[in-house]
């Protein structure tokens, strides 16, 4: 079946980009990306491409070239899923925060949802592909809703995970390690599988596009995210080892990673992993292991958040601890609040944690990060106040002590401690020796990341990170 139409459900981080690259890959293909927020798609449409909602590194110029030629964003939900013959679902499936499973099973109800707007506006046959990263046998649940809604029109189910990275969306989209679909054994099943191969093939090999039964390829995403995220814990868990023992947890990493068999990626050590993904995707293996009744399974996979968990609470200890012993006032300055360099993304970033427990300490703080924009900060703060119920007063005691700077050197000058939280390339250009002298004397900077070069012999390796003392 060739594919004409296209709708996407979801402008997101995932959304957005996806599809401007099967626009830009397809172009006798229509892309209709919609979304429930208008003012999303408003920000999509704007003609300041600096203001479409994600930023990743070569999206603005793709928008630039298929936006309103082949690539549209709407808030027609029913007209662009009436049009499509192929409607993917790229909604948020965040952790349940009420009901059965809060905590750990992922939310499915914006896919539930949009299965329902499917199924209401459909008039001819649809191939739906589920984008969002859901648990596995979602897919017979969707036929449900689907087929409960509408017995008129006949729906296939495919499972099409994504695997991109938030700031090298791009550049995985274009070269991606494997495209993964799943489908169903039957005829029209693999008919189904054809056609998102046709479209995947513009791009990518053949042999990287990998076709499997449904809950392969459902399962196989959590998997992948799970595998990433217990590298980074081994590798954390490990730092605070080195730190007893006098060993170098870089040195660590790189001799580990140089064996072949284990290789070098996603072992950096950092003040842990953030991000929408991988905290609530484990989180929801665990919950599924448990469902099966696997508890030791369950176990194995939430270790991973525990260590996770353990390492932003031992970073952040060790400021208080530091700052403690400070008789000259108490200002940490926080470098970087997106959950990794190249975005704008801080949902689950390691800084909203961090910075929490600073201010619940009594410590002043100001925070400085190249993308993220000052109401992003301090909704990320009241969101987690809002769900640990603390009250208003008390936010607004919190926040007179949260500073956010446009200005880097700003947010360092006057503190005694400086916190790089994320890798954002230009913290590595600054002129730290200068930098340091602005700062209250003792000072000291924690690299969660270990990006800063070695200013000179006086380093001292010191918990997670480095203090530099000149
Ligand atoms: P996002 O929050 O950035 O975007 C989701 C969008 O869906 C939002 O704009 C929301 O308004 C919209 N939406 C929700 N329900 C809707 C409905 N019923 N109708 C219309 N619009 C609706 O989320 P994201 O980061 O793009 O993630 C989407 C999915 O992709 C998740 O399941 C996630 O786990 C998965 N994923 C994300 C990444 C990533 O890097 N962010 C990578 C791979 C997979
Ligand atoms: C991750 C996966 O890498 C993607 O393949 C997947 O599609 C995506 O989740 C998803 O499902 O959402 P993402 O979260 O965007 O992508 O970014 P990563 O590069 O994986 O980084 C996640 C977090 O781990 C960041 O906070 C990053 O700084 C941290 N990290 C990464 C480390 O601390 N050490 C490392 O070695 C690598």
């Amino acid at each position: 079946m060739k594919i004409k139409n296209i709708c996407c459900i979801g402008a997101g981080y995932v959304g957005g980009p996806t599809m401007a690259v099967i626009a830009l890959k397809c172009p006798e293909i229509k892309v209709t990306v919609v979304d429930k927020s208008k003012e999303k798609i408003d920000l999509w449409n704007s003609k300041d491409l600096s203001k479409i909602p994600v930023y990743e590194p070569g999206l603005n110029e793709i928008v630039n070239q298929v936006r309103d030629k082949n690539l549209f964003f709407s808030n027609d939900i029913s007209g662009s899923i009436q049009n499509a013959e192929m409607i993917f679902i790229a909604v948020n499936t965040p952790t349940k925060t009420s009901g059965k499973g809060k905590g750990m099973a992922a939310d499915l109800s914006n896919v539930i949802s949009s299965a329902k707007e499917i199924a209401k506006f459909s008039k001819s046959n649809k191939i739906v592909v589920e984008k969002s990263t859901l648990p596995v046998r979602t897919a017979e649940k969707l036929k449900e809703v689907l087929n409960s809604h509408n017995r008129k029109v006949k729906f296939e189910v495919l499972s099409n995970p994504e695997f991109l990275a938030e700031g090298t969306a791009i550049k995985d989209l274009f070269k991606s390690d494997r495209v993964l679909i799943g489908g169903d054994q039957t005829k029209t099943g693999q008919v189904a599988v054809e056609s998102l191969v046709n479209i995947y093939k513009k791009w990518i090999p053949k042999n990287k596009i990998l076709t499997t039964n449904v809950w392969s390829s459902e399962l196989s995403k959590l998997v992948s995210n799970a595998m990433l995220a217990q590298r980074i814990s081994s590798i954390n868990s490990l730092s605070s080892v080195c730190e007893k023992t006098g060993a170098n947890i870089n040195e660590i990493s790189k001799a580990v990673g140089m064996d072949s068999r284990i290789g070098p990626y996603f072992l950096k050590p950092s003040v842990g992993f953030g991000g929408s993904c991988f905290q609530k995707d484990i989180l929801n293996l665990v919950y599924i292991s448990k469902f099966y009744g696997l508890d030791e399974v369950a176990e194995y996979w939430h270790q991973v958040v525990k260590i996770n968990n353990y390492q932003k609470e031992r970073f952040a200890s060790n400021i208080i601890e530091q700052i403690k012993k400070s008789k000259v006032g108490s200002k940490v300055s926080i470098l970087g609040w997106a959950f990794k360099k190249n975005t704008n993304d801080s949902r689950e970033s390691s800084s909203i944690y961090v910075t929490d427990v600073l201010l619940r300490n009594n410590i002043n703080v100001s925070v400085y990060d190249p993308m993220v924009s000052k109401d992003k900060i301090v909704s990320d703060l009241l969101n987690l106040w809002r769900t640990k119920k603390i009250n208003k007063t008390k936010i607004d005691d919190l926040l007179g002590r949260l500073k956010t700077e446009i200005n880097y050197s700003d947010a360092i000058k006057d503190s005694n401690l400086t916190a790089i939280l994320t890798e954002w390339d230009e913290f590595k250009l600054y002129d730290w020796k200068a930098l340091v002298k602005t700062m209250k004397s003792p000072y000291a900077v924690y690299d969660g990341r270990n990006i800063l070069p070695k200013l000179d012999d006086k380093i001292n390796h010191i918990k997670l990170g480095v203090a530099y003392k000149l």
